[in-house]
């Protein structure tokens, strides 16, 4: 009986986008290579809206933008006395998002509506939830009482603030702002064409997200930077990283933050992921994290011709940030999600229903028996 070698879809196209490119292992969102952003300094919030609207705003239409966004950063009561429920040591800080933005569908009276003014605050709610629920998440498990986010703030100052109880440094400002505008988007990755084939029931969007959250999830996916500082905390105590990563590698286990299914070369988000956590822990308490770092990369790539991924320096980045590594998946999913909603709205706009087909090879013919005969 023959099999079909579907190799996980590597390399096969299953839709048109405008969104997002990587070629050449060159990422560019709406036509622009990510560096532009990164040398330009631009903010997540015109990132957001390119994404969204295929073009980069002008100052007006930053400005209402932004306001739209900061005018939806409060969650309610009954959200946040969801999250409080949820806040249990034994349940997986993902799942916690997952279950709070299918519960904003749910307290959305208007959640079922498909109009584009409806569909657009809908959007505009997810987005800037997101970092209230993460951060009220954080505190509530501590024991401690959400801050209310705050409105003179932009999407990543506000999240740094509700997070530590503290206005950031500019130089923290930018480290955050720079990771979410480097996780926005990323083509047709796992989560992206979860949420696509679940757009393509014209089911709602609350249902997309959350699907796509589950699947960021995965430590092959956005699990794995959780994963990496783990890695990084066990070296630390170890004291020996090559021993480590060699019983890893003995074992066939996986060494979380590196590899790609499309990169081979070099993932170009990386530079700037390494490159921050260069700045920020140079001469700090944290500087051995960042050259343990660089020897597991050196390890890797002669080991195993390997090279790190996004989730590798991202670790060292949010660590810096204050923020602990159980939640370091939900920050990635609080900036995909801008990806995610455009990739929805481009699905629904011009939709097909993605529905594959499958090679059966199990057996035939077989004949039923009576229970009671089996
Ligand atoms: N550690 C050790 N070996 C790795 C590896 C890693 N992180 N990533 C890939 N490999 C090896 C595989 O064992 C395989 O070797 P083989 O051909 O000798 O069997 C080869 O490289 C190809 O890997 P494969 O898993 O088939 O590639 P893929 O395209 O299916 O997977 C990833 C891509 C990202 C899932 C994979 O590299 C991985 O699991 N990385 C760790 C998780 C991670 O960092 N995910 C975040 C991605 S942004």
């Amino acid at each position: 009986m023959g099999t079909v070698e579907t190799n996980g879809l590597k390399d096969m196209i299953a839709c048109d986008t405008r969104i997002s490119s990587i070629i050449d292992d060159k990422l560019t969102y709406a036509g622009y290579d990510i560096s532009e952003f990164m040398e330009h300094k631009a903010s997540f919030e015109e990132v957001i809206y390119l994404l969204w609207n295929g073009h980069l705003p002008t100052r007006i239409e930053l400005k209402y933008f932004e306001t739209e966004l900061r005018n939806n950063y409060e969650i309610s009561d009954a959200v946040e006395q969801c999250i409080l429920i949820q806040s249990r040591p034994h349940l997986h800080p993902m799942s916690v998002l997952r279950s709070t933005v299918s519960l904003l569908g749910v307290y959305n009276v208007q959640a079922e509506e498909r109009s584009f003014e409806a569909v657009y605050q809908q959007s505009i709610e997810l987005m800037a939830k997101m970092p209230t629920i993460i951060a009220a998440f954080v505190r509530l498990r501590m024991g401690d009482t959400p801050l209310e986010p705050r409105k003179d703030l932009g999407f990543a100052a506000n999240f740094l603030y509700m997070l530590n109880g503290e206005t950031p440094s500019e130089l923290e400002i930018e480290a955050m702002n720079r990771a979410l505008i480097l996780h926005a988007d990323h083509e047709l990755n796992a989560s992206t064409f979860a949420a696509r084939v679940c757009a393509s029931t014209l089911t709602d969007i609350y249902s997309c997200v959350t699907t796509a959250i589950g699947a960021l999830k995965g430590p092959l996916h956005g699990g794995a930077n959780e994963r990496v500082f783990d890695m990084l905390s066990e070296i630390r105590q170890s004291g020996d990283a090559q021993a480590y990563l060699q019983e890893k590698l003995d074992s066939q286990e996986k060494i979380m933050g590196f590899g790609h299914r499309v990169y081979k070369t070099q993932d170009p988000r990386e530079e700037y992921l390494r490159e921050m956590a260069k700045e920020l822990t140079q001469g700090t308490e944290n500087e051995d994290l960042f050259l343990l770092s660089q020897e597991i990369e050196t390890f890797m790539k002669e080991k195993k011709g390997l090279i790190p991924n996004v989730d590798f320096y991202s670790a060292t980045v949010y660590h810096v940030l204050g923020i602990d590594s159980s939640i370091f998946t939900l920050i990635f999913a609080m900036s995909r999600v801008a990806g995610w909603i455009a990739h929805i709205q481009e699905q629904q706009k011009n939709n097909k229903l993605i529905r594959p087909r499958s090679k059966y090879n199990g057996p035939s013919n077989l004949k039923y028996i009576p229970i009671e005969q089996r």
